[in-house]
């Protein structure tokens, strides 16, 4: 038998075993590994506590979708790239020490996992793959079918075609996109524990979860990880979600940590988004509450200034320094903001600057919703009872 085929056999003996535990088998640990975890190799001093996992302190979001032009890969703003160059950015990031790649099969839909697929093949098990399942979307043409769909059986096929388009053979992290109104999250927590039992899942996590349903889906099966939006721009999750994770010791996951670009410095009170900008949709970024909400970005240049760093270091940092448990994942098509939001590790405030910020910081009142009103109305939703 070779060494790899031995390997294998025991990494899903150790998957078995941890996936038959009830309790999160990380918690009150010393050593916060995985079993079996690709991040087990990496040194802890340049790594953070992330529910089971240790993580680079910077993750890399990779949500994509094809552009008008032939080939064209475009985040959900401006931004604009080609298939190579984002394979590239990716390796590039994983050459850096980033550990933490985040995608979903509704980026695209499948083109980003597929992209992440290529990017990381050779040096897959350097990292922690995260991605994302939930919407009602047609496996074979990766049509929206529109809605949701977390229904068990769904969630099987959805994690095979994954695995594929990942080209692995185990998501490290899968989260569920939005709770799923129609189906018990005890259904879907149940699906993932047979999944984990056959060595496909990991560990899983919610994303914009209604804390009832995170509370029933971890009874079931440990929940590794929360991914909300959280940033300088918008810090709901300070209210109750983070009590809930220090309490669960379920690690969080900051998504739209630079506030959709708005934190970086590159939008002024007169920008005005281009209807194919995901931002154009969004209430904060509409002219008056934009004009408004510039106090914010002034005080980031402020202190990136006082900092002699950036504005996208600061509002990382200021992320990171929340909690321990706590990682950002920046999206980019762009190597040298990759490495701008990469350095940004290595930023930290004192403690007389973290109160003088957050003193700041707490004085700016946000005008406007941080999303239009039918992509809010599916966050923070409570499963149903299960009869
Ligand atoms: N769970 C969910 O429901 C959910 C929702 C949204 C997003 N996400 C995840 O979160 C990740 C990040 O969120 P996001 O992309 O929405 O927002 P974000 O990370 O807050 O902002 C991304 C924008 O900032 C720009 N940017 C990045 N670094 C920069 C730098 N150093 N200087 C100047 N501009 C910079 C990017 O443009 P350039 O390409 O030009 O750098 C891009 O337009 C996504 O990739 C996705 O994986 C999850």
């Amino acid at each position: 038998m070779s060494t790899h085929s031995k390997n294998e056999i025991d990494r899903r003996k150790i998957l078995t075993a941890a996936a038959a535990l009830t309790v999160a088998p990380w918690v009150g640990s010393a050593r916060a590994q995985t079993s079996g975890s690709p991040a087990s190799s990496l040194t802890t001093a340049a790594t953070r506590r992330l529910g089971p996992f240790q993580v680079f302190p910077i993750g890399l979001g990779c949500q994509w979708r094809p552009g008008a032009a032939s080939g064209a890969v475009n985040d959900l703003y401006a931004s604009s790239t080609d298939r190579k160059d984002a394979i590239n950015l990716i390796r590039h990031a994983v050459d850096r020490g980033v550990t933490l790649i985040d995608t979903a099969e509704a980026y695209g839909p499948f083109m980003s996992e597929e992209i992440v697929g290529e990017a990381l093949q050779g040096v897959r098990n350097r990292v922690v793959l995260s991605t994302k399942f939930g919407f009602d979307i047609e496996p074979g043409s990766g049509a929206r079918r529109g809605g949701l769909n977390s229904r068990p059986e769904h969630i099987r096929q959805v994690v095979d075609a994954q695995l594929r388009r990942l080209r692995t053979d185990r998501i490290d992290l899968l989260y569920q996109h939005r709770v799923d109104p129609q189906v018990p999250i005890e259904d879907v927590a149940g699906a993932i524990k047979d999944l984990a039992r056959e060595g496909k899942v990991l560990h899983y996590g919610l994303s914009e979860p209604g804390l009832g349903t995170v509370r029933r889906a971890h009874a079931v099966h440990p929940v590794a990880v929360i991914q909300n939006e959280y940033s300088m721009l918008w810090r709901g999750p300070e209210a109750r979600v983070l009590p809930l994770c220090e309490e669960l010791g379920i690690g969080f996951v900051c998504w739209s940590p630079l506030g959709m670009g708005f934190l970086t410095g590159s939008v002024t009170a007169t920008t005005r988004f281009d209807e194919r900008d995901f931002r154009a949709s969004v209430p904060r970024f509409a002219p008056d509450a934009l004009a408004a909400n510039m106090s914010l970005v002034t005080l980031v240049v402020t202190w990136a200034r006082r900092k002699n760093a950036t504005p996208a270091q600061i509002a990382l940092a200021w992320l990171s320094a929340r909690k321990p448990w706590i990682v950002p994942i920046p999206g980019t098509t762009n190597v040298a903001h990759l490495e701008e939001n990469i350095s940004a590790a290595a930023l930290s405030f004192s403690a007389d600057e973290s109160k003088e910020l957050d003193i700041a910081l707490a004085a700016i009142l946000i005008r406007g919703e941080r999303l239009p009103p039918p992509v809010l109305a599916a966050t923070g939703i409570e499963a149903v009872p299960r009869l």
